[in-house]
């Protein structure tokens, strides 16, 4: 059987994406319980991060120590990846003595070729186009707290970024409708947007997209590697900032997420992201949970 990645959510079939949220809900269950289970012994998964994390490398990490495998960390400034040796001959370096390989870095074309060369599954840990990984999370959040997403309404409030580009994917497998909403010039995709059309509906102002939603999401208005767009971000993304006011445009029941880290007072206000329809610390921890199905999923 050909080796299976996870670079984005089209990777897998709607069913198979449905069997990990439902997975993860049970191995989060079974964790709660101390139940000891661990089908990736001796298994070992690298972890390339060319970019910083918190939630996805401890998640990661935590879920092979949890399945009694080991997790490597590897950072371009101390492996040979920071000093011009190819993708290639380290994919097939790599995939020779690993399990599995997960990657975070720029490009998305980079993880696609290791990928190419790899002979063990490769996961996408965040590139500059997707974020795969943290909509099982959200999805696995938002069907623990609500029930299924299909037909839900999601509005996305903020840049047309990886998440945004992950969240248009979502929109296609778990068949849930996405109002997005982004100033000009910061629209998602246009590739990615064109083959999600009958699923998403694009606003340029954030209280019409936030009308009648589920489930309201946002992320920082700068993401890794734009530093140093942050003060034209700031001028652009003005007004769009999800507040109790936008919240209250939202149905009485909409739950809110962010992928973290967030930035108080700019993208989400204190009162929102830490308030009563807040699910953001359930979708952090769920990482972990959506994560180990993920890997018992493409290594067992
Ligand atoms: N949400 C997320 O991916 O967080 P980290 O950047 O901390 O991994
Ligand atoms: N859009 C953000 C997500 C961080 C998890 C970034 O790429 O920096």
């Amino acid at each position: 059987m050909p080796v299976r990645h996870f670079l984005t959510l089209l990777d897998l079939s709607a069913s198979e994406l449905q069997s990990i949220i439902d997975r993860a809900i049970a191995l989060k269950a079974m964790h709660k319980a101390g139940e000891i289970y661990e089908p990736l012994k001796n298994r070992v998964l690298g972890m390339v991060f060319e970019k910083s994390s918190t939630r996805t490398r401890v998640s990661f990490e935590t879920a092979m120590a949890h399945f009694g495998g080991h997790a490597i960390f590897l950072s371009p400034r101390d492996t040979q990846l920071g000093r011009g040796e190819t993708i290639e001959d380290s994919a097939r370096v790599l995939s020779g003595m690993l399990d599995a390989v997960m990657i975070r870095t720029f490009e998305h074309e980079k993880i696609e070729q290791f990928a190419q060369y790899s002979s063990v599954p490769v996961i996408n840990a965040l590139t500059d186009l997707y974020h795969p990984c943290q909509l099982l999370a959200d999805v696995q959040t938002y069907v623990e707290h609500r029930g299924s997403i299909q037909g839900k309404t999601v509005a996305w409030i903020g840049d047309g970024n990886n998440m945004c580009h992950s969240y248009i994917n979502a929109a296609r497998q778990f068949d849930f409708k996405l109002k997005i909403a982004c100033p000009e010039g910061y629209d998602p995709d246009t590739v990615v947007v064109n083959n999600a059309r009958e699923h998403i509906e694009i606003f340029r102002s954030p209280q019409q997209a936030a009308q009648q939603a589920d489930l309201v999401v946002t992320d920082v208005w700068t993401s890794m590697g734009q530093e140093e767009e942050q003060a034209k971000r700031e001028a652009a993304f003005a007004g769009f900032i999800v507040t109790t006011e936008m919240m209250s445009l939202a149905n009485d029941d909409a739950l809110f997420m962010h992928c973290l880290p967030a930035h108080r007072g700019e993208e989400v206000s204190a009162d929102v992201i830490d308030g009563p329809q807040s699910v953001a610390w359930d979708e952090a921890e769920n990482r972990l949970h959506a994560q180990k199905a993920l890997l018992e999923f493409l290594l067992t």
